[in-house]
C-alpha cells in the first residue's frame, strides 16, 4: 500500500516536473537574451564612449580638418522658419532660421559610413567647427530653450552635420523711391570670418534653401528667392560668400484703406465748395481749411512709419497733389470771392467817379491825359492830392467822408486806403529829396504792368461761372493725375 503510494508520488513528481520544466525553458532563454542584448547594449555604449574618447584623444580644436592641405569644403543649407519683422525705418529685417553646415573632419572618423551618432550641441565645442558669420547681421541670438538650438551629427567615416536654430536681423538697404508701390530684394550674406579661400571654401548644397513657400509676412509677398557665391576681396583677404536674396513685393492693400482712399475722400469733400453758394463764405472757407489740414495730417501718419530720406517716393509725390487740389480748391474761393466783390467795387467806383468827372477842374483832366493807363483809383487819389495836397493824409483822412467803398469788406477798403495814402505821400517826398525816387517809380512800373495784365484777362461778369468751370475741371485733372500715376507706378 505504501510502496504503491511512493512510486504514485515519484510519478507525479516527474510529470511535474517535466511540465515545469518545458514551461519554464522558453522563459529561461528569454530572459538570457534580454540579458544578452543588454549587456551587448552596454557594450556598445561603452564602445561609443570609448570611441568619442579615442577620437578626442589629441585631437587639436584649433587646427581645421585637413590642415595646411587642400581647402575644406564647408556645404550651407538654410530653412525659413518664418519672416519675423521688417523694418523700414531702420532699413532691416529680422528672420529666423535653421543652418546647416557640412564638412568632414577625418580626424573624427570612427567606423564605417553609414553609422551615424547624433551628439548633443555641446560635442560642438570640443571640436573645429567653422567660423561662419553673417556679413549683413547687426543683430542675432540663438534660441537656448530648453537647451541650446544646437545639433551635431558625426558619420562614421567622419562627415558632419552641425545644424543651429537662431533669430537674426539683417542689414536690407531699400530703394523707396516707389514706396508703398515698390519691391525689396533683401539678403543673408554667409561668409567665413577668418579663412580665406585657401583655407575654407563654402558652397550651397543641392537643395540650399527651404521653407520660402510657406513664410508669411503680413506686409509682403515673398514672389521668389535666388542663391549665388561669389569672392569678395576684402583687405584682410579673399573669401568666400555666399548670398542668399528674397524678392519681396510690398502689399499695397494697407495703404488703399490707410492712405489713398482717405485722400481720395478729401479731395473729393474738398470739391463740394463749389456746389455752395458763394455768398456763405464760412462754410465754403471752413470746408477748405478742414480738408487742406486734414490731408496734413494723413502726410504726418504716412512719414512716422518711414525712415528721413531725402528723395520723394511715390506716396509723397500723391499726398503733395492731394494737398494741391484741395489747396487749389480753398484758392478758387478765394478767386470768387474776390471777383464777385472787386466787380461790385468797381462797379459803385465807376459810377462815383462818373459823377465827379462831371464837375471836375481842367487840372484833374491834365493829370488823367498824361497817364492814359492808370485806373480808377489812382485817379481818385490823384484828385485827392490835387484838392488837399498841402493837409496832412491822417488829417485828410479823419476829415474826408470815406472813399465810395462802401459796399466793399473791411479787407478791400483797408487795402484801398493803403493805396491812397501811399499816393498821398508820394508828392512830399519827391518835393524834399529829390533823387530818391526810384523806389516810387519801380513801384509805378509794377502797378502799370499789374494792370496791364488784369486789362489782358477776360471779364468774368457772373462769378458763378467759376464754380461752374471748377465742378468740372477738378474732377478731371483729378482723374488724370490718378491715371497717369496709377499707369507709371504699377506698370513701370
Ligand atoms: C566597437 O564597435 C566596433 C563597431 O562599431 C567594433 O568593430 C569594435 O570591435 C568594437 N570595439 C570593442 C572594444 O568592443
Ligand atoms: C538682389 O540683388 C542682387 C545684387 O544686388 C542680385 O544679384 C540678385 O539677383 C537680386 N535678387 C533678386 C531676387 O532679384
Amino acid at each position: 500500500m505504501s510502496a504503491r503510494r511512493a512510486s504514485r508520488a515519484r510519478f507525479l513528481y516527474h510529470h511535474t516536473q517535466c511540465f515545469v520544466r518545458l514551461i519554464m525553458l522558453p522563459l529561461v532563454i528569454t530572459l538570457t537574451q534580454a540579458q544578452l542584448e543588454r549587456a551587448v547594449m552596454v557594450d556598445r555604449l561603452e564602445n561609443v564612449t570609448h570611441t568619442i574618447s579615442r577620437i578626442l584623444d589629441g585631437y587639436d580644436i584649433r587646427l581645421r580638418p585637413n590642415f595646411g592641405g587642400d581647402p575644406l569644403y564647408v556645404g550651407m543649407d538654410l530653412t525659413i522658419a518664418s519672416f519675423d519683422v521688417i523694418s523700414e525705418v531702420n532699413m532691416d529685417y529680422t528672420i529666423t532660421l535653421y543652418l546647416n553646415q557640412y564638412w568632414k573632419d577625418e580626424r573624427l572618423a570612427f567606423g564605417l559610413s553609414d553609422e551615424v551618432l547624433t551628439l548633443s550641441g555641446d560635442f560642438a565645442d570640443k571640436i573645429w567647427v567653422p567660423d561662419t558669420f553673417f556679413a549683413n547681421d547687426k543683430n542675432s541670438f540663438l534660441h537656448d530653450v530648453t537647451e541650446r538650438n544646437k545639433l551635431v551629427r558625426l558619420g562614421g567615416e567622419g562627415s558632419i552635420t552641425y545644424g543651429m536654430r537662431f533669430t537674426a536681423t539683417l542689414a536690407c538697404m531699400m530703394d523707396l523711391h516707389y514706396y508703398p508701390l515698390d519691391s525689396q530684394n533683401c539678403t543673408v550674406e554667409i561668409e567665413s570670418y577668418g579663412y580665406t579661400v585657401s583655407d575654407v571654401v563654402m558652397y550651397w548644397k543641392e537643395t540650399p534653401v527651404r521653407g520660402v513657400e510657406d513664410a508669411e509676412l503680413p506686409q509682403f509677398t515673398v514672389l521668389g528667392h535666388e542663391t549665388n557665391d561669389r569672392k569678395e576681396k576684402l583687405a584682410t583677404g579673399v573669401y568666400q560668400r555666399l548670398s542668399l536674396s528674397f524678392k519681396l513685393r510690398r502689399n499695397i492693400g494697407y495703404f488703399v484703406f490707410q492712405t489713398y482712399l482717405p485722400s481720395i475722400l478729401i479731395v473729393m469733400l474738398s470739391w463740394v465748395s463749389f456746389w455752395i453758394n458763394h455768398e456763405a463764405t464760412s462754410a465754403r472757407v471752413a470746408l477748405g481749411i478742414t480738408t487742406v489740414l486734414t490731408m496734413t495730417t494723413i502726410s504726418t501718419g504716412v512719414r512716422s512709419s518711414l525712415p528721413r530720406i531725402s528723395y520723394v517716393k511715390a506716396i509723397d509725390i500723391y499726398l503733395v497733389m492731394c494737398f494741391v487740389f484741395v489747396f487749389a480748391a480753398l484758392l478758387e474761393y478765394a478767386a470768387v470771392n474776390y471777383t464777385y466783390w472787386g466787380a461790385r467795387a468797381r462797379k459803385r467806383a465807376k459810377l462815383k467817379i462818373r459823377d465827379q468827372l462831371s464837375s471836375s477842374t481842367s487840372m484833374e483832366k491834365d493829370l488823367k491825359c498824361s497817364s492814359g493807363t492808370h485806373s480808377n483809383e489812382e485817379i481818385i487819389a490823384l484828385r485827392e492830392v490835387s484838392s488837399g495836397g498841402r493837409v496832412s493824409p491822417l488829417l485828410g483822412l479823419r476829415t474826408r467822408p470815406l472813399p465810395p467803398l462802401a459796399g466793399a469788406p473791411p479787407s478791400l477798403r483797408l487795402q484801398r486806403d493803403h493805396s491812397h495814402l501811399r499816393y498821398r505821400t508820394r508828392p512830399h517826398s519827391r518835393n524834399s529829396r529829390n533823387g530818391t525816387g526810384s523806389k516810387p517809380k519801380v513801384m509805378h512800373a509794377l502797378r502799370r504792368g499789374a494792370n496791364v495784365i488784369k486789362a489782358s484777362m477776360p471779364k468774368i461778369r457772373d462769378v458763378n461761372v467759376i464754380d461752374t468751370y471748377s465742378r468740372v475741371i477738378f474732377p478731371i485733372c483729378f482723374l488724370i493725375f490718378n491715371t497717369v500715376y496709377w499707369v507709371f507706378y504699377i506698370f513701370d
